[in-house]
């Protein structure tokens, strides 16, 4: 508890900053720590020249498992202990348009998991691409399921259902098969498939979790991500209707994903740290001048009492010798001169 009669230096928690990390690019790649990542988790953890823990949360556009799930992962590669209460993923947010829409189409991630998410956001009907397929296999000429995928789908007459909304929780596995059933939805009566609308505006609408082009895996270079499949789903709509399709994306730079993690972090401080309080400042590592560092930037514009001050790393999209299209207040070279960079600020 900061400010405690008798507390030893060595466990007291600081209640004016606090740090929020992106993971792809700054504590992962490929699957493994960035290797500076685990020193600098100590560091918070009160393994620094004064003594003090620094309370944290994790914020990234990645998904397609439980948050759960993911922590259990993340607790893993970091060697520490992280919780759910602490963590969003791209997403986490649409937990919130369950009550909006019955009927929806999950794309995205591997097999089952994704449906399981979104019914553990309380989604009540969760279709899947693979539903569809072992349905009509005619629907994607160049796919077949596997037999587990088949196993996995629930085929059901996709003419009588009508879907509501189609949420792309995480990178597709297969682009050309459902790139081909969100547009066969989205050029649909009402989301009925097999209809054609006239005028192809009374399909559902499109939500990604997230709208990153790129971003940083295993490879040297940057992969194609989420945003890359909202770019050519979007030029495929108007190639073949002539119309702009107009979709929506969650996860970083949205300021809600911001207002999220703002809340995430009030009640972590809260319930682990006993803080009451809002911190004067924030720090934000990352790795993509376009979502964290654009992200972070305007939501410190928007919010009174807390300072956002946004830190980039090299170790991930943005590449030394570059220059970044937004600025961070300042880039240093991995996450752990990004945790000494606030620490060495606040003394
Ligand atoms: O697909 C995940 C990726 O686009 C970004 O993850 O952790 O860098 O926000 P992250
Ligand atoms: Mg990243």
């Amino acid at each position: 508890t900061p400010g405690t009669p008798g507390t030893p230096a060595e466990t007291s928690v600081t209640d004016k900053y606090a740090y929020a990390f992106d993971i792809d690019g700054v504590l992962i790649r490929g699957g493994k720590p960035i290797p500076e990542a685990i020193q600098a988790m100590k560091m918070l953890n009160g393994e620094n020249e004064y003594g003090i823990k620094v309370p944290y949360i994790f914020v990234t556009n990645g998904g397609g498992k439980t948050e759960a799930e993911r922590c259990i992962q993340l607790s893993q590669q970091l060697e520490i202990e992280v919780s759910p209460g602490q963590f969003i993923c791209g997403h986490t947010p649409m937990r919130e348009m369950a009550e909006r829409y019955h009927t929806v189409l999950v794309v995205g991630g591997e097999g089952e998991k994704c449906r399981q998410v979104a019914e553990g956001y309380g989604f009540k009907d969760v279709v899947t691409p693979g539903d569809i397929i072992k349905d009509n296999q005619d629907t994607t000429p160049f796919r077949k399921l596997t037999t587990d995928e088949y196993k996995n789908s629930r085929a059901r007459n996709f003419g009588e259902t009508e879907i509501e909304a189609i949420f792309v929780f995480a990178d597709s596995r297969d682009w050309a098969s459902d790139q081909q059933i969100i547009l066969d939805l989205l050029m649909s009566k009402h989301g009925r498939l097999g209809t054609r609308s006239e005028n192809f505006d009374e399909g559902p609408p499109v939500f990604f979790s997230h709208n990153d082009v790129v971003w940083s895996a295993s490879h040297d270079l940057t992969r194609i991500g989420m945003g890359a499949l909202r770019v050519s789903l979007e030029a495929m709509f108007k190639a073949v209707t002539g119309k702009e399709l107009q979709t929506t994306a969650f996860g970083k730079p949205q300021i809600g994903t911001f207002q999220f993690a703002t809340r995430l972090l009030q009640q972590w401080r809260k319930d682990t740290h006993g803080i009451d309080s809002p911190p004067d400042t924030v720090y934000f590592v990352g790795d993509t001048p376009e979502s964290d560092i654009r992200g972070t930037n305007e939501f410190d514009k928007h919010v009174e009492n807390t300072h956002w001050y946004s830190l980039l790393v090299r170790t991930g999209v943005f590449q030394a010798g570059t220059k970044p299209r937004f600025a961070p207040k300042a880039t240093v070279d991995n996450v752990l001169d990004a945790v000494k960079h606030g620490i060495e600020r606040e003394h």
